[in-house]
């Protein structure tokens, strides 16, 4: 359930051929963003889950952003990380989060690694975190380990795209070695997750896992 706010800023975005980026009006690429039924699911699960403080790893146009955003509760604020925002992407996802008024937006340009390293050492917390920066496996693994220790217990993390092999591994890796659980939604390519506590694995913990193959919802 949008607001009416994000609604047309949604409906604009996904049908315009050109987005207000920082210096004017920038020809998208229809590929790189979330599709209507995997940014409603984030919508609803955000939502659902009333997160205040979330955090984005890949800002592109912005599209999860509005989904994400426009559902948090009152007084929410989201930040998005990334090192590209107004070289390659030429502020267009910054330009069109900042369209959505009642919620606080932040933008750090910089690479995830960096960031939430930063975060880490200041303590930060978020209660939904979107992985979807970089996506090869030792990046989106390194991404995971380093959002892990800034979500909160109970809080959510999604991993978008699925259907990459380098994803689904890192996914298989958490649900055997990590005290995560799915949470059922309806797009088949991210995967939500629910934090169940902080991690407090021995040294030697390993629990060799296999890879799912299939691209469904909550990977079972
Ligand atoms: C698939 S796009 C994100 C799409 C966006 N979430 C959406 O659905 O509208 C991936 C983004 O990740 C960014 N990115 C790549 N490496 C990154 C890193 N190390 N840290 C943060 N962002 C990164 C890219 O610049 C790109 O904007």
């Amino acid at each position: 359930m949008l607001s009416s706010e994000a609604e047309a800023i949604l409906d604009e975005m996904y049908t315009a051929p050109k987005l207000q980026g920082q210096d004017g009006p920038v020809e998208i690429d229809p590929i790189t963003r979330v599709d209507k039924t995997a940014g409603s699911e984030l919508n609803r699960l955000v939502r659902e889950s009333g997160a205040k403080k979330s955090l984005e790893i890949g800002l592109a146009y912005g599209f999860s952003t509005i989904w994400i955003m426009d559902a948090l509760a009152e007084g929410g604020s989201h930040i998005a990380l990334d090192p590209f925002q107004s070289g390659m992407w030429h502020g267009v996802g910054a330009t069109q989060a900042r369209r959505l008024t009642a919620k606080r937006f932040e933008l750090l340009e910089d690479y995830s690694i960096h960031v939430l390293s930063d975060f880490i050492r200041a303590g930060e917390r978020f209660d939904f975190i979107f992985i979807d920066g970089n996506h090869r496996f030792d990046d989106v693994l390194v991404d995971f380990y380093l959002a892990d220790q800034v979500l909160e217990v109970g809080g959510l993390m999604v991993l978008d795209d699925t259907w990459m092999a380098s994803i689904r591994t890192v996914a298989s890796f958490v649900l055997a070695n990590r005290a995560y659980r799915p949470v059922p939604q309806r797009s088949n390519r991210m995967l939500a997750l629910e934090k169940l506590k902080d991690d407090d694995r021995s040294w030697r913990h390993f629990r060799p896992f296999a890879v799912a193959r299939q691209q469904t919802g909550g990977l079972d």
